[in-house]
């Protein structure tokens, strides 16, 4: 039997204010958790400052190395910069909802799509699965350089082919904002609130099971009992 704890987040909703370079959002793991992955989160605000042309191409060099279906590496990325002038509001013209009042502030948006796999004869679902790995990893990547990512489905795809110039072929599946931790006072109020709302997530009981789906799994470990033990 697996003994989990309860989630924080019954008994605190908000954050204390923080900003600039520092700013954490706690990951309230239930068991330990690498550095980088308990660092990683996706927030709004961003610093408008650009990133080092050296860490954007250390992104990309872990989205390289990600594993893929085959060796196939079914992913490209499109890039805007404040300096693509057109493409760049074009794609931050692509986005909707309330992606349009915080994203454009990220120095580096870049469009993910997914490539068909050769085996497969067309985009399949390890196109998807294996993009979404390499977005992983680019975003541990991300971490390790002090940098954020924040993707978005919210965008009108149409747009986003025209603003890239993409090939029938390729299939955009999210814009990432990338960027450095910026100063949530440039947010709308209603963001502001959602950018020191808690971080939650399912309890593992709820998605791993033992031999047969629905059955709990078969592990014992020591619960943890309160914030100050949650181990790193
Ligand atoms: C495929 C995908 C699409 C997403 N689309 C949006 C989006 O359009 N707008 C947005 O604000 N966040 C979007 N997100 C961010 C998620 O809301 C966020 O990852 C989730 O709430 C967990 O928060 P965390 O990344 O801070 O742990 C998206 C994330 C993914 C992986």
């Amino acid at each position: 039997m697996i003994v989990l704890l309860i989630g924080f987040s019954a008994f605190a909703n908000l954050l204390p204010l923080q900003s600039g370079l520092e700013m954490q959002k706690p990951t309230h793991n239930e068991y330990p958790l690498h550095p980088l992955l308990k660092a990683r989160w996706s927030p709004r605000a961003f610093d408008s400052r650009p990133i080092d042309s050296d860490q954007i191409l250390s992104l990309f060099e872990a989205a390289r190395w990600s594993p893929s279906g085959g060796n196939n590496q079914p992913w490209g990325f499109v890039l805007f910069t404040a300096e693509d002038g057109d493409a760049r509001r074009q794609i931050e013209d692509a986005l909707t909802g309330n992606n349009r009042e915080w994203a454009p502030r990220a120095p580096l948006l870049v469009l993910a799509v997914a490539l068909p796999h050769p085996s497969k004869g067309g985009i399949g679902p390890y196109s998807y699965y294996d993009l979404g790995q390499a977005v992983a990893h680019l975003t541990v990547q991300a971490t390790s350089l002090g940098l954020f990512v924040h993707q978005m489905a919210g965008f009108e795809a149409s747009k986003a082919r025209q603003a890239a110039g993409l090939p029938d072929h390729v299939e955009p599946m999210v814009v990432m904002a990338i960027g450095h931790y910026g100063d949530i006072a440039n947010l709308p109020e209603a963001l502001r609130a959602r950018e020191l709302a808690l971080r939650v997530r399912k309890p593992i009981a709820e998605f791993v099971f033992q031999a047969r789906w629905g059955q709990p799994i078969n592990l014992v470990t020591a619960p943890v009992s309160s914030p100050s033990q949650i181990p790193s």
